[in-house]
């Protein structure tokens, strides 16, 4: 009898515990609030769609992702272990990424598989989680940039007690919310306070300003040589002395009348605020037209976007012939002068349509043959491009390194169809790197137009201490941006080194902007969180880099169009001393960025890069070289906080979690 009931008791415990216990599998979960670098989480695919694939074997199950790659998983003490299999996936060919997986449970790091290679064997962890209340699934790129890092989770399941699923999570807030106030119909200029041209350079300038249509323009002071369309506030015209002329720029309304000072500086510098305006890539990757082009100018203006002074519309990649596409005719003509693509039929005539409008346009290309879309670059025949720029009324230039690794020995077996489009080689060397971008540098100088030079090597040969010389106005300091906060965050952490660097027209370039809708031709609403996207602008703010609006100017919603048309933001970026903001404290994962500006004033951008959010009384003013009494506005806001005497008394802080404070301090002298 006794054996008998122990026998049930037994039976009872087995069957207690079989049942209590589950498997999870990873992919069961909801992996779509996960965070990583690039493309979207691959539920047992790779993160481009594929089989999950590592060293030649294919799994059927698991969470394909890139670095930097972080999942948060609530776990409450309900699992007993996790076991999976990891390893960079095979659908990455010619590149040499790199990764470290680690699994972190309630902030510790539990177990971490070094870093691993592509092509090395899926790699086995097996961590007990007794007692974890909150997991974290993280990929870190390997110490070579998170560049093609496509890792997988391969076969990765919990084994959990009493529960069948556990539920995943991401504590940054999805809330929009608006703060730059509506802006009043009252007459308002917000231009910049200071303009560069060349002598004999066409001159072209739209007075930006808000307020209510129809409104009257007029300027006192305007020099020789230039007239303006008292309608619109276009400025037009040539200057042909070099010289300061100070004019006052006025506009009224039927609700009231405004001025403002405007020093036109005619030089040698040109671009002495950071370009504003627009770009085709981020939007509308290789497939850019025309006609999509005439529409972002129209939206520009339409949209109110040009009163706030954005006024540059970029086409990027894909206006030229791609070696690949079926109607490839002449990518030149006989004489090497470059033929736009079926999309593109009229160059000059977009160009005209664009400067109708008061605003600039830009165009791209590369020293190599090839851009790093496939196109036609401007290799050997940079002398006919520039001029081809010129003729066709072009103001702005982008000029991406690509494919020019390949030529720098010069071109193999004279085929440039034997040079891919990527190549790094020789960009970090001071000899090769410069060479192509000085010849582009000089030829665009000779041209009778100013064309705004940028060039895209991606920080190579720390081009931030030699852009000037190749007579460049702006330089791109890191690899391409995407809507991620990983992607944000490195390329925010990476300004710092180059900030010195700056000044009126010679800016750092930390890529264009990625609000709104995004999508390089696939479009989706950028995925940066709504904090995340005031932390961005703030901070391309106040590092004085150029704006470059990133999405589909036709879908603006309002939260995207509040962020893009803050004066006083956009005043911290274009101040006419043109010093870039610096981190000068860093407090755990808060990062607080001075900026100087021409008034005497600073800009503050108290950043926090951790997920939790900073409240304080914040009182180290000496740090940020700010002392006595100041007046405390809210940039966001357009609000005066608080008088504060800095020196004895203290600020209190609420910064959201992957979010932003951004204001001004301006010393009270009464
Ligand atoms: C590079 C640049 C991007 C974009 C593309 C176009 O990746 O960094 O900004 O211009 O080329 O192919």
């Amino acid at each position: 009898m006794y054996r008998f009931k122990l026998f049930i008791i037994s039976l009872l415990i087995t069957g207690f515990c079989f049942k209590a216990q589950t498997v999870v599998w990873l992919d069961q979960l909801d992996l779509g609030v996960s965070t990583q670098g690039h493309g979207k989480p691959g539920i047992n695919t790779s993160v481009d769609g594929k089989p999950l694939t590592i060293a030649g074997e294919i799994f059927k199950r698991g969470f394909g992702t890139h670095a930097e790659s972080s999942l948060l998983i609530k776990l409450d003490g309900k699992a007993k272990n996790f076991t999976a299999l990891v390893g960079l996936d095979d659908e990455i060919k010619d590149q040499t990424p790199a990764v470290e997986f680690e699994i972190l449970g309630d902030n510790k790091k539990l177990w971490s598989s070094g870093i691993i290679h592509l092509g090395d064997k899926a790699k086995p962890v097996s961590v007990s989680l007794e007692g974890i209340n909150q997991l974290e699934l993280v990929v870190t790129d390997g110490g070579n940039g998170p560049y093609y890092d496509h890792a997988d989770w391969v076969n990765a399941k919990f084994e959990t007690t009493g529960v069948n699923t556990l539920k995943t999570f991401n504590p940054i807030s999805s809330e929009e919310y608006i703060l730059t106030p509506k802006a009043s119909s009252v007459p308002k200029i917000n231009s910049a306070k200071v303009f560069g041209v060349r002598p004999e350079s066409p001159f072209l300038f739209r007075i930006p300003a808000t307020g209510d249509r129809p409104m009257t323009f007029s300027v006192k002071g305007l020099p020789k040589g230039l007239r303006l369309d008292p309608k619109t506030g276009i400025i037009t015209g040539k200057l042909n002395k070099k010289g300061i002329y100070d004019v006052e720029l006025l506009a009224q309304n039927t609700k009231g009348k405004t001025s403002k000072k405007l020093k036109i500086v005619c030089g040698d510098k040109i671009a002495l605020t950071p370009t504003m305006g627009w770009n085709s890539w981020n939007c509308f990757g290789l497939e850019v037209s025309s006609e999509k082009v005439k529409i972002a100018a129209d939206a520009l203006v339409k949209s109110g976007l040009a009163d706030h002074g954005w006024s540059y519309i970029n086409i990027d990649d894909s206006w030229q012939y791609n070696r690949d596409s079926k109607d490839k005719a002449k990518m030149r003509d006989e004489k090497g002068f470059i033929i736009p693509n079926s999309k593109f039929p009229d160059m000059k005539g977009l160009a005209d349509y664009v400067h109708q409008n008061g605003l600039k346009m830009g165009i791209y290309s590369s020293p190599g043959p090839w851009t790093c879309g496939g196109c036609a670059g401007s290799y050997g025949y940079e002398k006919q491009d520039a001029e081809s720029y010129s003729g066709w009324g072009i103001d702005y230039l982008k000029y991406d390194w690509c494919s020019y690794g390949g030529v720098i020995d010069g071109l193999p077996d004279n085929d440039p169809f034997k040079v891919s489009s990527l190549n790094f080689q020789g960009g970090s060397d001071l000899k090769t790197g410069i060479k192509p971008f000085k010849l582009m540098g000089d030829l665009l100088r000779d041209q009778p137009r100013d064309i705004v030079y940028n060039l895209c090597q991606y920080g190579m040969g720390d081009v931030w201490k030699w852009g000037d010389e190749v007579d460049a106005q702006s330089w791109r300091t890191t690899n391409d941006i995407t809507d991620t906060w990983a992607s944000v965050k490195s390329i925010a952490l990476a300004q710092d080194k180059a900030a010195p660097f700056a000044k009126p027209g010679n800016w750092n370039d930390a890529d264009m902007l990625v609000v709104g809708e995004v999508g390089w031709g696939n479009p989706h609403k950028s995925r940066l969180k709504p904090d995340e996207q005031y932390l961005h602008i703030s901070l391309w703010s106040i590092f004085s880099a150029p704006l470059l609006i990133g999405c589909d100017l036709e879908k603006l919603d309002d939260f995207t169009l509040n962020l893009l048309t803050n004066d006083e933001v956009i005043a911290v970026n274009q101040d006419a001393l043109g010093k870039q903001g610096m981190c000068l404290q860093t407090i755990g994962e808060l990062r607080i960025y001075v900026k100087e500006l021409e008034d005497g004033s600073k800009a503050v951008a108290f950043t926090n890069f951790g997920r939790e959010k900073v409240s304080m009384n914040y009182k180290d003013f000496s740090k940020l070289g700010i002392a006595g009494e100041q007046i405390i506005r809210d940039l966001w806001r357009q609000k005066d906080l608080v008088k504060l005497n800095t020196t004895s008394e203290s600020l209190s802080l609420d910064i959201p979690a992957h979010g932003v404070v951004y204001y001004k301090f301006i010393q009270n002298y009464l």
